[in-house]
Parts: structure tokens; C-alpha cells; sequence
């Protein structure tokens, strides 16, 4: 199998892997008040997050690297789906671009469809400082996510095994890169602790990456005959992992993972996220109904989430912090033992 027969490969497991039964979001009910004041014409979507400038809280989440006629058109499509939909979009890794000249064009065309709007470059946590700036240089990225996927690398036969430059590598990259640096999981969420070592080295945007929706341990999983299925359920589900991130108001955190429509987005800004990203479910989309279909998703989910701002009375996205909410089961069980 060449390298982009791989990673096509690992799309169409990426879509269709089976989901967990139990979304976390379930967990979580935002009490309903019938006293709705606000004309819905005027809420407001857009967002401050710490030193970006977002028109909604959703975004594309990053997806899809490495070179290959199939990711670029991908790539292309979620650009122009951001783009009619003006939402900010993240790419998939660019590490093997990085090392790679003719890869560049699967990620440039990002920029190219979507001139004007929010991207985010993406790398992995070995990057050196030099390969953080060419990654943001080759998008003129508005901002860096720097991916953290330690267990997906040790369920890969190929993955990386040394991690020991990683905190070195990523206080470089925090010290010293002139955008907005967000430190990212992949599907397996952020603790408390691993916000706060974060949060002491100067990072200020955290994505949760949480369980809940893409598995990469189901999707490597499926790949392979000897696999490590223990690990299917391994990770701090996404609203968790929003509640135990949540340490200080400077430290601004994005939900991701298992998001599956507006209201899910609502309930993890409720919980303390400032936006919100989704990638899998957008994906499979695009994948099997077309670009117009997207596009036709994320104003759905964008409305659905103004929906529930008109419920709670919030005129902006960040007035639904703390909103009126209840919490049950798993989700509850978690915090009481770990939040209180
Ligand atoms: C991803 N994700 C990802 N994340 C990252 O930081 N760099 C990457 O290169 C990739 N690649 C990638 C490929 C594919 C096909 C998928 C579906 C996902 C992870 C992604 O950004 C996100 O954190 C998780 O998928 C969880 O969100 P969803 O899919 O549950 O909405």
C-alpha cells in the first residue's frame, strides 16, 4: 500500500468506526427557561478567544495530511466549506510537508480558497521551533496547534516511541512563535494536571480533543490483526476533560471530540469552552453527500446552537458560561470525585 492509499485508508476508517453508545454530552442537560426575551436577528456569533478572532465558536478541526490527489481535494473542500460558511478551519498535520516539497500544495490550497479566513497551521509535538514557523509560514496561519496523540503513536507499529525533547520542543515553540499557540489532543482528552503543566509553561489555548467521537485506538485497531483493543475505551470524555481543563480564565479552552451538532456545542460552553471544533463527523459528510451538503451542516449546527443561545438569553457565545445546568450520571460520578 502506497503512502496515500494509507491515509485513505485511514479516512474511511476514521468515518466509519463504530462510535461509543454513550456520548458524554448526553451527560449533560442545560435547564430550559421559557422566558425568552432576545430578537433572534440580534445575537452574535462571533468570539474572542484570548488573542483570536473567530466569527462563530464552531470550526473544522484538523484532518487529512500527507500529499495524494484524494486529501488535497478533501483539504480543498473543507476550505470552501469554511469559507461559505466563515468559520475558522484547522489543517491535518503538516509534519510530512514539512519534509516533503510536493506536499506542500495539499495544505497551500487551504490558504488559496480561503483567503481571507481563520486557519490554523498543525503540527506534531517533535517540531522544532524552525518547523512550527515554516508550518504557520506556508498557510499565514492565524494560529498553531501543536498535536499531542502519545497513545495513537504507541498503538502504530511505526509510531514514535521518544517523547522525551517533547516539553522542550513545545516551550520553544510557546517562547518564541509570534501566533497563538493551541496544544491539542486527538481524541483522548486533557486532565487537570496536564493543564496546569501547560498552563505554568505559558500556553493559553487548549483543545480538550476528548473521547467521545473519532477513536484513533478503533481506528488503528481496525487496521491491524494484533490489536490493542483494551485501549478502545481509554480517555477522558469530552465534557470532562472541558470541566477539568477549566483552571483559569486566561487559559482558554476549545471542545472537541464527539461534538455532534449545535446543541453539543452549547452544552460544552456552558461547561467553561470558549469554541468549539469537529472533525470526524464533518468529514463523513463531505465524504459521502458532497460539499454543498457540508456547507448545508454547518449553518445547521451553527443554527442550532443560536437556538439554544435564544433559549438561555445569551445575546454572545460567551454569556453561556455557567448557564443553568444539570449534570448526570458517568459525567456527574467524575466530577465529584475529581472537581470537588
Ligand atoms: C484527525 N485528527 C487530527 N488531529 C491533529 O491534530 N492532527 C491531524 O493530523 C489529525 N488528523 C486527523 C485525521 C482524520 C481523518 C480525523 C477524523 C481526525 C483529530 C481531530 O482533529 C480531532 O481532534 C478528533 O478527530 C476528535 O474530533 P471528532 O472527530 O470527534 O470531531
Amino acid at each position: 500500500m502506497s503512502r496515500s492509499e494509507r491515509k485513505i485508508d485511514h479516512i474511511r476508517h476514521a468515518i466509519s468506526h463504530e462510535r461509543e453508545i454513550h456520548n458524554h454530552f448526553d451527560d449533560i442537560e442545560i435547564v430550559h427557561q421559557s422566558l425568552a426575551r432576545l430578537n433572534f436577528e440580534d445575537i452574535q456569533m462571533n468570539i474572542q478567544v484570548g488573542e483570536l478572532y473567530l466569527s462563530s465558536p464552531l470550526f473544522v478541526n484538523a484532518m487529512t495530511g500527507g500529499g495524494g490527489e484524494e486529501t488535497m481535494a478533501i483539504n480543498r473542500n473543507l476550505a470552501i466549506a469554511a469559507k461559505e460558511t466563515g468559520i475558522g478551519m484547522a489543517v491535518g498535520s503538516q509534519m510530512s510537508a514539512l519534509k516533503n516539497v510536493e506536499e506542500r500544495k495539499t495544505y497551500e490550497i487551504v490558504r488559496e480558497m480561503n483567503p481571507e479566513g481563520v486557519i490554523f497551521a498543525n503540527v506534531g509535538s517533535e517540531a522544532t521551533l524552525d518547523q512550527a514557523r515554516e508550518a504557520v509560514r506556508m498557510l499565514h496561519a492565524d494560529a498553531l496547534q501543536i498535536h499531542i496523540n502519545t497513545l495513537q503513536e504507541m498503538i502504530m507499529p511505526e509510531g514514535d516511541r521518544d517523547f522525551s525533547q517533547r516539553m522542550h520542543r513545545i516551550q520553544d515553540i510557546i517562547d518564541h512563535i509570534d501566533v497563538p499557540v493551541i496544544v491539542k489532543e486527538v481524541g483522548y482528552g486533557m486532565s487537570k494536571e496536564t493543564a496546569d503543566t501547560l498552563y505554568q509553561m505559558g500556553v493559553r489555548h487548549l483543545d480538550v480533543g476528548g473521547r467521545g467521537g473519532t477513536n484513533f485506538s478503533r481506528v488503528e485497531n481496525m487496521r491491524r490483526e494484533r490489536a490493542y483493543t483494551s485501549f478502545n475505551n481509554w480517555g477522558i470524555p469530552t465534557p470532562v476533560s472541558v470541566l477539568e481543563t477549566s483552571i483559569s480564565d486566561d487559559l482558554h479552552v476549545f471542545a472537541s471530540g464527539g461534538v455532534r451538532n449545535g446543541l453539543d456545542g452549547a452544552k460544552a460552553m456552558v461547561l467553561g469552552a470558549k469554541g468549539f471544533g469537529m472533525a470526524g463527523s464533518l468529514l463523513k459528510i463531505l465524504v459521502n453527500e458532497g460539499r454543498e451538503a457540508l456547507t448545508e451542516e454547518i449553518h445547521h449546527i451553527l443554527h442550532e446552537f443560536k437556538i439554544a443561545m435564544m433559549l438561555q438569553n445569551a445575546l454572545h457565545p460567551k454569556k453561556l458560561n455557567g448557564k443553568p445546568h444539570v449534570m448526570l450520571g458517568y459525567t456527574k460520578q467524575w466530577y465529584d470525585q475529581r472537581m470537588n
